[in-house]
């Protein structure tokens, strides 16, 4: 199992390229499954999750093929199985998204149950809810959810909770049923429209997607096509937290600045001078103590749930108290007790963390546990006094492509232990 060594207390400066988005990726593969066309995606990151993903289409019958300019070019001609193994759906949740587009384009699907997940128990209930309001019958059974339509048919879903993958689910299915589907209190994330642009492109009839309300006209049929994925807000906003608890200066280039906007002005909060270009965004915290400020995570555009645990890594340094409250999921605290082991002054009142600054942190063997946690861990580990070691870096390599060499080209001591 693979580990990080960090030697901390260096300043990272420096440029750094932002690659694809992984949530927007993982739902543009899973609409490769409807069109017999094949769909060609363009700059799409190197992640464990993708090749989860590459894996469990070509366990259906498709074949999917790697350019060599981060282009991945997916044929679904030949699937020939409506099926998503257990053994392949828990290593990634989002292997859900293939439910809409196996039930849209083929009437029938069988994708196991995700399952639980460190961070909350994530249910799918508001998925299933949508395609059966679509008249899909749903059976879930044995840990398995089995789905059968012989035509989605369009009609109006309102959903009790704001949910990602969710909306992307129901707009896939909607995109080939019949007749019209409103979406109401759709999530406006930037990945949604990323897919949206996506399927469009593809020939699908989508108004609104962004907004908390997405008009879906079904048509008979989509055709192949090809999409550009869109920058990761989430991976960049990490490498400018990066350089906001070292008092580095950062560039993260190839990115879309109005993705990021909240996450920007907390930057700006923590004591940060942000700059905005066309397509980067640069941070200078050099001879700059973080300020202690507050973090109240909510769907988009409000603060980022996959930003918050870095943010608590940026905390632990800051200069006074920050108060750093989770809405979306029930337990996504668990790198606070690595960074207490680091020295960390936090204590955990229900959703809401209280962090006392410190003055450094110091380094330690310490311990991932899902994907956004192991990069506040490695944000801890450059900022503390001496040598930090991550453990069960496979949840970072989910998230983050390339992420030692990345850092290393901003001048950080960081490599990776076989
Ligand atoms: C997506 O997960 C992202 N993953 C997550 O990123 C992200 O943290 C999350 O959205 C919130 O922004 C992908 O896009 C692949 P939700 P998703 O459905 O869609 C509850 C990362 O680190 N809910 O928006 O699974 C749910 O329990 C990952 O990159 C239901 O109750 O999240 C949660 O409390 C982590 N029933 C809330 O809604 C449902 O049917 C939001 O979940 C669906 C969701």
């Amino acid at each position: 199992m693979d580990r990080l060594l960090i030697q901390g207390g260096t300043p990272l400066c420096g440029e750094v390229s932002i690659s694809g988005a992984k949530n927007s990726v993982l739902p543009v593969l899973a609409a490769s499954l409807m069109s017999e066309e094949p769909l060609l995606i363009q700059n799409a990151p190197h992640l464990q999750d993708v090749a989860s993903t590459m894996r469990l289409l070509g366990s259906m019958g498709a074949t999917v093929t790697l350019g060599e300019d981060n282009s991945l070019r997916v044929d679904t001609s030949g699937v020939n199985r409506c099926y998503a193994s257990y053994d392949i759906v828990r290593t990634m949740r989002a292997s859900i998204l293939v439910l809409g587009p196996l039930l849209a384009r083929y009437g029938q699907a069988e994708v196991s149950l995700p399952g639980g997940c460190a961070i909350g128990t994530r249910p799918i209930d508001l998925h299933l809810h949508g395609l059966a309001a679509m008249g899909a019958a749903i059976d879930v059974n044995n840990g398995y959810i089995r789905a059968r339509a012989k035509r989605l048919k369009g009609t109006l879903l309102a959903l009790d909770q704001i949910t990602v993958t969710g909306t992307e689910n129901l707009m896939m299915a909607a995109a080939l049923a019949d007749g019209t589907t409103v979406i109401e209190n759709a999530a406006r994330e930037p990945e949604v429209e990323d897919l949206a642009c996506c399927l469009m492109a593809m020939g699908a009839r989508i108004r609104g997607a962004g907004t908390s309300r997405i008009e879906i006209e079904g048509v008979r049929e989509l055709q192949g096509a090809t999409h550009q994925v869109l920058p990761d807000r989430i991976e960049a906003s990490t490498y400018l937290a990066a350089a906001c608890v070292t008092g580095g200066k950062v560039r993260v280039g190839q990115v879309r600045p109005d993705t990021m906007e909240a996450v920007l002005v907390k930057l700006g909060e923590y004591g940060a001078s942000v700059e905005l270009g066309e397509d980067y965004v640069e941070i200078d915290m050099r001879d700059r103590r973080p300020r202690a400020a507050d973090v109240y995570t909510a769907a988009y555009p409000g603060f980022p749930t996959d930003m918050q645990a870095q943010m608590t890594a940026v905390s632990t340094v800051a200069e006074g108290t920050s108060t750093i409250t989770e809405t979306i999921f029930e337990n996504r605290f668990m790198h606070i007790q690595e960074l207490v082991r680091m020295g960390a002054n936090i204590e955990v009142h229900g959703s809401a963390a209280v962090i006392q600054g410190v003055e450094k942190l110091s380094g330690a063997p310490v311990m991932a546990t899902d994907l956004r946690a192991s990069a506040s861990l490695i944000l801890a580990g450059l900022a503390a006094e001496g040598e930090s070691v991550v453990d069960r870096v496979y949840h970072i390599d989910r998230g983050y492509e390339c992420v030692e060499e990345k850092f290393q080209r901003l001048g950080a001591s960081i490599q990776r232990l076989s």
